[in-house]
């Protein structure tokens, strides 16, 4: 039997794609993806695949259609900061409920981060209020570490928690 979904990872060509997909998605979740659609607009991602950075796509088996994607990026600014790597933008649309999207980019995430040199440790942030998404890091092994009250505003004010996987 197929899987009801595919993952692969995206190139430099599908970064449009993936901005628009990651665009309904801020659309759909302002409270809990702290990204706006004007932010996006402003300043397109990047999807390229290289050794500092990663973006997973999960997409329909059958139809082909876009159902969930994450980002995992190694920090590249500081040299003091190389151990680490971030999960960033993890969204998935349920146009029919399929189970286990979400699990399936993190633990690409996770794999992905495990194979860079170095890397000790992944870190992402969640707004704190967005149970099923705290529920998914949590049993994945992520620890919070911070919380930050009033982090982003959409406009309502929003506590942020930062949590941290050891590798
Ligand atoms: C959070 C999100 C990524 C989860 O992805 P998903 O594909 O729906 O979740 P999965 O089917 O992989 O579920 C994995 C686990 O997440 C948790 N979870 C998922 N949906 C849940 C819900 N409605 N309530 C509570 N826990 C939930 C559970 O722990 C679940 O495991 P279990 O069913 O074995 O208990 C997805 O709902 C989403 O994209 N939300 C909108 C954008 C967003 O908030 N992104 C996260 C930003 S940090």
């Amino acid at each position: 039997m197929t899987e009801p979904f595919t993952m692969r990872t995206l190139a430099a060509h599908n970064a449009a794609d993936y901005n628009q997909f990651l665009r309904q998605g801020v659309l759909a979740h302002p409270d809990t993806l702290r990204i706006s659609a004007s932010d996006i607009e402003r300043a397109p991602f990047k999807t390229d695949y290289g050794i500092e950075r990663s973006t997973f796509l999960a997409y329909d088996s059958e139809s082909g259609a876009w159902l969930g994607v994450v980002t995992v990026e190694r920090e590249a600014g500081r040299e003091k900061r190389r151990h680490i790597a971030w999960v960033l933008r993890m969204y998935v649309t349920h146009p029919i409920r399929i189970q286990y999207i979400g699990r399936a980019l993190l633990r690409a995430a996770i794999a992905r981060a495990r194979e860079w040199n170095e890397v000790a440790k992944l870190n992402l942030t969640v707004a704190a209020h967005n149970a099923a998404a705290l529920a998914l890091y949590r049993s994945e092994g992520f620890q919070i570490f911070s919380e930050e009250t009033d982090a982003f505003r959409d406009p309502t004010p929003r506590t942020e928690l930062s949590l941290s996987l050891r590798l």
